[in-house]
């Protein structure tokens, strides 16, 4: 197996492993410092089914239970799928993952990480870009740090200030999910130790104690300044690419540039994470 670097701050690529069967303890552990230190690791040409994928997601953690459960497969619902043939109930497309987000930051225990296996991909486009919120937080001021640095965000289920729309939950889903939760506007990587921006703009409601007049273009200020190209990686995807990124240090973004006509279809699993500090 060969991990190599797709840029100098976020993404490898990983090279010369078969995650249809099992793998050994050192592979294991190798994957898993790769993830850490890559923040995102594109495993080329693996052909997983559901069943196979949640097992190839188990070296990395426990699976999160996701929230919305309209998109889980009907035979392995730990799996979810991401389709852009779906619509909203009035007709509209619905494009998952589109604008910057980090994911369910909405739970008291925001998941570590997503995985997406490609099913089915575009001719061109449809690729997922990814901010280092890590790099971003280093690059700013230190009055901008300084003003941050004890600010709590208000996230919610869908940010009433949020462009992109999610689709709706279920009664049933409602029960399960919380209505608000508090997290740092910076948090602590539990694992590495480095502080990254962790902000939200599709659930990011407010700022505790801050009027919306100013916790709003602070939110904006930041999402200019972490999404900047110098701290993306543009992850083009090749069919049988698995991909792990972690949440707790990076935003991402789906692409819905490609001719609708053609399918864009990949398994989505998450993992459990901790209680951002
Ligand atoms: C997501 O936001 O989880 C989906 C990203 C993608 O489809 O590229």
């Amino acid at each position: 197996m060969q991990i190599a670097p797709l840029t100098d701050h976020t993404g490898a690529e990983v090279r010369g492993l078969d995650l249809s069967g099992p793998v050994s303890d050192d592979v294991r552990t190798a994957l898993q410092d790769g993830f850490l230190r890559h923040h995102v690791l594109a495993i080329r040409n693996q052909s997983l089914s559901p069943a196979r994928l949640v097992q190839a997601a188990s070296l990395f953690g426990e699976i999160f239970p996701q929230h919305n459960t309209r998109f889980a497969l009907p035979d392995c619902p730990q799996i979810h799928y991401l389709s852009n043939q779906d619509s909203f109930p009035d007709g509209r497309r619905y494009i998952p993952g589109e604008g910057w987000h980090t994911d369910h930051s909405n739970d008291t225990r925001p998941p570590k990480a997503t995985i997406l296996h490609a099913v089915k991909l575009p001719s061109s486009g449809g690729d997922t870009q990814f901010a280092n919120m890590a790099a971003a937080y280093e690059a700013l001021d230190a009055a901008t740090r300084a003003r941050i640095a004890s600010l709590v965000g208000i996230h919610v289920y869908q940010s009433s200030h949020s462009a992109r729309k999610l689709m709706g939950l279920s009664e049933a889903n409602k029960e399960r999910v919380p209505n608000a939760v508090l997290h740092p506007v910076v948090r602590t990587h539990p694992e590495s130790g480095i502080k990254s921006i962790y902000i939200n703009p599709i659930r990011i409601e407010g700022i505790l104690g801050l009027d919306h007049k100013e916790a709003l273009p602070l939110l904006v200020e930041l999402l200019e300044h972490a999404t900047q190209e110098r701290f993306q990686y543009r992850h083009a995807w090749q069919p049988g690419d698995l991909v792990i990124w972690d949440n707790r240090c990076l935003l991402h973004k789906a692409n819905g540039d490609y001719d609708m006509n053609e399918v864009r279809y990949l398994y989505r699993v998450m993992l459990k994470g901790d209680v951002p500090h």
